[in-house]
């Protein structure tokens, strides 16, 4: 039996739905896309979700949006210091370093492979850049404690943005993960704990940046801002339709993928309650052994907390950790690093920083990247596929 790192995620009823919005013609972003940032707002209980195309546009707008404000002072300016994870995903970086900024690496906590903010503190007294910005992960599904965010960023007035890709359906103190930031990407690429295939979206309460998300996803038009009216009375020479009011890219959705948002997040109760049942089984399956789930203390401690969009195991040494993933690809177990490992150590990023970034500096990231893996927690995994995953997880621990 074969247990995947995730599945397509669509349900028949979903399907229809694509077919239907096809042959009813409308097939660029429309009212489906509307209708979805509506449901998506309501579920985070944010003002306003602005749709793209993936959780790596997401966080490209989000750093276009507050460098080149249509109002206002810039919130982040070229050259400025963003703070971010070790473990990381390589498109939280990219935008930071594609538009001017520097990424500062931090280390992580081992425990919850979020930044580590006591580390983060370190950086701030020792660091040559001058920083503004710190661009946190909540990874895997695990929600950090937005209460120590936000005081550390008052504590150095840094501009919190937030990348919650792997995160949707995780609240803490009954706040939604990344909630308490400028803004916060989401993404609902196939595997994740809602899917539109391929798409993303950011979350603000911020009415400007909502407004600049919305010009930069499309060309930088006006059209679909709340100030549309406005910017088309002060500039009567120009058609209204096509009146660039600031920089953009073309990262919009399409109406099938807001077709399939809006049937999925009706379910995502549903689906992170499954998920949480995987990682309860996983959890028990383990409790005598040599291996162990990590996160598993919010099991008990506060579930919300956490989404379990895959399962990160930790083994007792790099060695046990290779012999593990040897066991579990011959069972039929589909593992990966837990997200790139250490991100300061890949060719791209030293190409780019090179002598100044030593990815030995990052200890933790090291440790969890040699002694750590992850495994599928899909929604839709069969109760057959359950059982072997925590079986074949318990027998992996004994080599
Ligand atoms: C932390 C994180 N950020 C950003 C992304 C990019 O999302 P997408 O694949 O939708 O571009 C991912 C992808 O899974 C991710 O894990």
């Amino acid at each position: 039996m074969r247990v995947p790192l995730a599945s397509s995620g669509l349900e028949p009823e979903d399907i229809n739905a694509v077919i239907e919005t096809l042959h009813s013609n409308a097939l660029t972003m429309g009212e489906r896309v509307r209708a979805f940032e509506k449901e998506m707002s309501r579920y985070l209980g944010a003002e306003h979700f602005v749709m793209v195309n993936s959780g790596s546009s997401a966080n490209l707008a989000i750093i276009e949006a507050l460098l080149r404000p249509t109002k206002g002072e810039p919130r982040l300016r070229p050259g400025d210091g963003i703070l971010v994870p070790a473990i990381a995903w390589p498109t939280t970086i990219w935008p930071i370093i594609q538009l001017g900024l520097r990424p500062v690496f931090v280390d992580i906590d081992p425990e919850t492979i979020t930044i580590d903010l006591e580390a983060a503190e370190k950086v701030m007294r020792n660091s040559d850049f001058d920083i503004r910005g710190i661009f946190p992960i909540h990874p895997l599904g695990r929600a950090m404690d937005p209460a120590a965010l936000q005081s550390f960023c008052e504590a150095h007035s840094l501009v919190l943005v937030s990348d919650v890709c792997e995160a949707l359906g995780s609240w803490r103190g009954g706040i939604h993960a990344g909630m308490s930031s400028l803004a916060a990407s989401f993404s609902f690429y196939f595997s994740h704990h809602i899917t539109t295939m391929e798409g993303g979206g950011v979350a603000t309460n911020d009415q400007a940046v909502a407004d600049d998300l919305r010009s930069i996803r499309s060309h930088g038009w006006s059209r679909d801002r709340s100030d549309a009216k406005q910017w088309a009375e002060t500039t009567n020479d120009i058609n209204s339709r096509f009146l660039f009011v600031s920089t953009g890219y073309n990262i919009r959705p399409m109406e099938i993928q807001a077709a399939l948002g809006l049937g999925q997040i009706k379910r995502i109760d549903d689906y992170i309650n499954r998920r949480r049942y995987i990682a309860t089984n996983v959890n028990n399956a383990l409790k005598n052994s040599e291996l162990r789930l990590m996160g598993s203390d919010t099991l008990i401690e506060d579930p919300k907390s956490h989404s379990w969009m895959l399962l990160p195991i930790r083994a007792k040494s790099p060695v046990a950790a290779r012999k593990a993933l040897e066991f579990l690809e011959q069972a039929g177990i589909e593992t990966r690093p837990i997200l790139t490992g250490n991100f300061t150590a890949q060719p791209s990023l030293q190409r780019i920083l090179g002598t100044n970034l030593n990815p030995r500096d990052f200890v933790q990231a090291d440790y969890v990247t040699a002694t750590s893996f992850m495994v599928g927690c899909h929604h839709h995994f069969t109760e057959d596929q359950v059982a072997h995953l925590a079986d074949s997880l318990c027998h992996a621990s004994s080599f």
